[in-house]
């Protein structure tokens, strides 16, 4: 696990969207898992200029989607996959049709977690790109969420409720049950971009970088997933303490 620590969330949102650049660049045929949330806002933002610039091609990529509210009807505001629309498909230009969704209307949902376990296994993930919930989730991988964890339906936490409330007008407009990939998908990818930004995350990203894995935290088992690198800014990882995380080559200013 690398932790690069960027002077603050403009700095951790270009950084980001350079890796992210660099592998569809790389790789147009990538598979991308996509994070909602305010955390990717700028990295997405920077990273549609920046392909543009690069005249890159994203007809062929194909993004996952992490994770959905259950009991919403389709057009629901506050679905995730129209926040992901919003914020990283449409100003990429991502084709929907390349879009590989979280059926959250399935008739049978426990059949669409498998069948979205098998499409993630087919290629694996080549670039996981996740935010840090203040309680340690990935995903809506909720504590305790031992790495083998499949996609699933779960239950939000009481502490997923209240931070979720602000984006919604309160904690009473948030759904209560939602569809995550799963821990063993995501820690499988082959590179994985860990955002995290602002004093409120920071205790929680201690625990994530320098205690051993738990499932109470289940985003610590990024420690023993290959090629992780977590972008904090400085409110997220002041400077001093000096790190002593999991991995020697954490602690790294950019
Ligand atoms: C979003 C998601 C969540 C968020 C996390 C951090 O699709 O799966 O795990 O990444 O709750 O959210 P923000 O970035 O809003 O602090």
């Amino acid at each position: 696990m690398d932790l690069i620590v960027t002077d603050d969330y403009d700095a951790l949102s270009r950084a980001a969207a350079e890796r992210i650049a660099d592998l569809i660049v790389t790789k147009p045929t990538a598979s991308l898992v996509l994070a909602t949330g305010e955390t990717p806002i700028g990295a997405y933002r920077e990273l549609a200029a920046t392909l543009r610039q690069r005249r890159a091609d994203v007809s062929r990529l194909r993004v996952f989607q992490l994770d959905e509210y259950l009991d919403l009807e389709p057009d629901d505001r506050r679905s995730l996959f129209g926040w992901m629309a919003r914020t990283v498909l449409d100003p990429l230009g991502v084709p929907l049709a390349n879009v590989v969704r979280l059926d959250a209307n399935a008739p049978d949902l426990a059949a669409a977690c498998r069948a979205y376990d098998a499409a993630a296994a087919a290629g694996g993930f080549d670039l996981a790109v996740l935010g840090l919930g203040p309680n340690g989730h990935l995903g809506f991988n909720e504590p305790p969420a031992p790495p083998d964890a499949p996609t699933r339906a779960i239950t939000l936490t009481e502490a997923s409720v209240a931070s979720n409330g602000p984006y919604w007008g309160g904690a009473d407009q948030v759904p209560h049950r939602a569809i995550t990939a799963g821990m063993s998908v995501l820690l499988a990818a082959r590179q994985t971009l860990l955002l995290v930004s602002g004093a409120r995350k920071r205790q929680i990203l201690r625990r994530v970088v320098e205690e051993p894995a738990t499932p109470d935290v289940p985003a610590s088992f990024l420690q023993r997933a290959a090629n992780v690198t977590v972008f904090a800014d400085r409110e997220a990882w002041p400077s001093p303490p000096p790190a002593r995380a999991a991995n020697p080559s954490a602690g790294r200013s950019a």
